[in-house]
C-alpha cells in the first residue's frame, strides 16, 4: 500500500477510536464532553497515530494492539495543541480549520478539555484490554508518555519556548526547545509502538528511538518553514503567527536555504537508522520524507 493510502488508512481507525474513547457529548458534563470531541475528531493530520502504526509494521505489531497506544498519543497532541493556542500562549484563533477549542466554547473549558483528555490517555493506556498483556511493557508505557509530556518532554517544551519569545537563542537552544515541545511526542509515539512487540531487541528499540528524534526536530523545523511559506488555507491555522509574536523559529535564526538544508540532513539521519529493519520498514522512511515535503 502507498503512503498516502496508508495514511488515510490509519486516520480512518484513529478517528473511529477516538470516537469510541472520548465520552458521548449527551453526557454530563456535556459542555466538557462536547468540547473534547469537537477538538479531537474530524480534522488534523494524525501524524502521532500514523508513526504508532507504522512502526508497528515495521516490528510486527498487529493494528488492534496499536489503537490504544495510537489514541493516546494523539489525545496528548489535541491536548497540547488547545492549550498552545489559549490566549495565555500563542492566543491563536484557527486550529483545523475551524475555530480554536477557547473561542468555540470558552477558556475555561478549553483548559479543562485539555485536561481531561490527557487524563484520558493514561486511563487507555492502563485499560485498553486489545493492548500488549505484558504489564511491565504497559508500565514502561505510562512512563514514556508521561516523561513525554511532562516538563520534561512537552509541557516543558513549551515552557521554554514561552520563555523565548523576543529573547536572543542561539541554535543549540532553539533545537533543545523544539526537540522536546514537538519531538518528544513523536519519539513517544514510536517508543509505545516498539514496546507493544514483547520481543523488540534493545538495538532495535536504540535505532527506532533515534529515528524518531530525528524526525521530530525535523517535523518541527517544517512546521516553521510552513509558517513563513504556507497559506492560512491549506494550513487549517493563521499562517505568520511566529512571525506576529516573535517566536525563535528555524528560519528565523538560520536563514530559510538553511533550515530546509537542516531538514534534509535530519531526514538522510533518520532513513540510515533503518538499515537493518529492511523491507517492512518502507513506510517508515516514507512517512520521513512526508514530514519534510508536507504542505500543512
Ligand atoms: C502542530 O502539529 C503542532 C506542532 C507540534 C508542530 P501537527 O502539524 O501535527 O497538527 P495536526 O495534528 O495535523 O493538526
Ligand atoms: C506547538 O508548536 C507545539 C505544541 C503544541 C506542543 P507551535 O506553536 O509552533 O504549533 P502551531 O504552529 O501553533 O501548530
Ligand atoms: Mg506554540
Ligand atoms: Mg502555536
Ligand atoms: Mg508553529
Amino acid at each position: 500500500m502507498s503512503l498516502p493510502l496508508l495514511l488515510k488508512t490509519y486516520q480512518a481507525r484513529v478517528e473511529k477510536t477516538l470516537a469510541h474513547w472520548l465520552p458521548d457529548s449527551t453526557i454530563n458534563p456535556a459542555r466538557l464532553h462536547e468540547a473534547m470531541r469537537y477538538a479531537s475528531l474530524d480534522g488534523g493530520k494524525r501524524v502521532r497515530p500514523a508513526l504508532v502504526y507504522l512502526t508497528g509494521q515495521a516490528v510486527g505489531v498487529t493494528p488492534a494492539a496499536l489503537d490504544g497506544p495510537a489514541c493516546a498519543l494523539e489525545l496528548v497532541h489535541v491536548y497540547s495543541l488547545i492549550h498552545d493556542d489559549l490566549p495565555a500562549m500563542d492566543d491563536d484563533a484557527l486550529r483545523r480549520g475551524k475555530a480554536t477549542c477557547h473561542i468555540q466554547f470558552d477558556e475555561a473549558t478549553a483548559i479543562l478539555a485539555g485536561d481531561a483528555m490527557q487524563a484520558l490517555a493514561f486511563y487507555i493506556l492502563a485499560h485498553d484490554p486489545s493492548m500488549v498483556e505484558n504489564p511491565r511493557l504497559r508500565l514502561q508505557m505510562v512512563e514514556t508518555l508521561a516523561q513525554a509530556s511532562g516538563s520534561r518532554g512537552m509541557a516543558g517544551g513549551q515552557a521554554i519556548d514561552l520563555a523565548a519569545v523576543g529573547k536572543e537563542v542561539n541554535l543549540a537552544e532553539l533545537e533543545n526547545m523544539h526537540i522536546h515541545k514537538t519531538g518528544a511526542l513523536i519519539r513517544a509515539s514510536v517508543k509505545l509502538a516498539a514496546l507493544s512487540s514483547p520481543d523488540i531487541q534493545p538495538d532495535t528499540l536504540e535505532k527506532l528511538d533515534h529515528y524518531a528524534k530525528c524526525i521530530g526536530l525535523a517535523f518541527q523545523i517544517r512546521d516553521d518553514i510552513l509558517d513563513v511559506e504556507g497559506d492560512t488555507e491549506t494550513l487549517g491555522k493563521t499562517q505568520g503567527a511566529d512571525i506576529a509574536l516573535n517566536k525563535p523559529t528555524y528560519p528565523a535564526l538560520l536563514g530559510m536555504d538553511e533550515a530546509k538544508q537542516r531538514a534534509r540532513d535530519l531526514h538522510q539521519e533518520a532513513v540510515s537508522c533503518l538499515a537493518n529493519l529492511g523491507e517492512k520498514a518502507e513506510p517508515l522512511r516514507e512517512i520521513a520524507g512526508y514530514i519534510i515535503s508536507r504542505q500543512n
